[in-house]
């Protein structure tokens, strides 16, 4: 008989003889989504292990061990404490992501037209629309990714717009009060020293324009006749942009309210008011 244990063990040893950098967490993550038990189950230790579970479990452990990230293996991550499907059509939210809704959450007011430009699985809009009473549209210009967002806004009890919008050429048809986005924002270098993670992530999801700025350009300039005046910018910056896109926004007629830092003291999001 082949305990559940044992099978665990197979499976972490797979990970960690692929270097995987932390390995116990994802193995164990990995065999409670498999197992549908915690692994301090009392079943862990003598249960004999069910063949179809322990199949996918190790055949989890070695996609997992070829260097696809652990959120699109299991098809959920949560977000500021929130639960979100994802698959391999939208970026995998990140911790830092929280600062940009921690921000939105002190700007927007109930009442106000709210979009989140650039929404892949909905993350940041789904977020505020949680906890704000706003009129929140979700745009990509990806429809695989706005059938992911519908799915999270269903899965979170949250009524918010999801729409087909290509922020470098199109605007909406209505203005918001406040618009959110964590745009592509990687540079041409930064996109060919991607690591093994990253590389299974929409490269539509990553890649800014040469300099990595091209959407905040478009975001400044083109977007700005889909917000109202004195409506708001929150934007999501890579850690060295925050000069560049105070820049881009100066010059076309924005004030910049707040540069916000995030955990690791890395400048993260700027606040711009749409003055002229
Ligand atoms: C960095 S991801 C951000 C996803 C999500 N907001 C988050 O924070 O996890 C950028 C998103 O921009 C979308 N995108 C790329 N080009 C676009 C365009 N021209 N118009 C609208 N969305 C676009 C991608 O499909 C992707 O979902």
């Amino acid at each position: 008989m082949v305990t559940e244990k044992q099978i665990f063990k197979e499976g972490y040893a797979i990970l960690r003889a692929a270097k995987i950098e932390y390995s116990e967490f994802d193995a164990k993550q990995l065999f409670e989504n498999a197992f549908c038990h915690k692994i301090t189950s009392p079943l862990f230790e003598k249960q004999e292990a069910d063949a179809a579970k322990s199949e996918k479990f190790l055949s989890d452990c070695k996609r997992r061990a070829n260097r696809e990230p652990l959120q699109y293996i299991l098809g959920n991550w949560e977000f500021y404490s929130l639960p979100f499907y994802l698959n391999e059509n939208v970026l995998i939210p990140r911790a830092d992501t929280e600062i940009t809704v921690e921000a939105a959450l002190k700007y927007v007011n109930d009442g106000d037209t709210v979009y989140d430009l650039c929404c892949g699985s909905g993350c940041i809009g789904i977020t505020v629309a949680k906890y704000k009473k706003c009129n929140m549209t979700l745009f990509d210009i990806s429809e695989q990714a706005l059938s992911v967002a519908r799915k999270n806004a269903v899965l979170n009890g949250v009524f918010a717009s999801v729409e087909r919008l290509d922020v470098l050429n199109d605007i909406a048809e209505k203005k918001a009060d406040v618009i959110i986005s964590n745009p592509p924002y990687l540079d041409k270098s930064e996109m060919e020293s991607l690591q093994p993670e990253l590389r299974h992530e929409p490269s539509l999801a990553l890649f800014g324009g040469d300099d990595g700025l091209d959407f905040y350009r478009a975001l400044a300039i083109k977007q700005k006749q889909s917000l109202k005046l004195n409506g708001l910018f929150i934007l999501e910056i890579g850690e060295k942009q925050a000069k560049s896109v105070t820049d881009i926004f100066t010059d076309n007629g924005y004030e910049r309210l707040e540069l916000i830092n995030d955990y690791s003291g890395n400048n993260r999001v700027l606040v711009f008011r749409n003055i002229f």
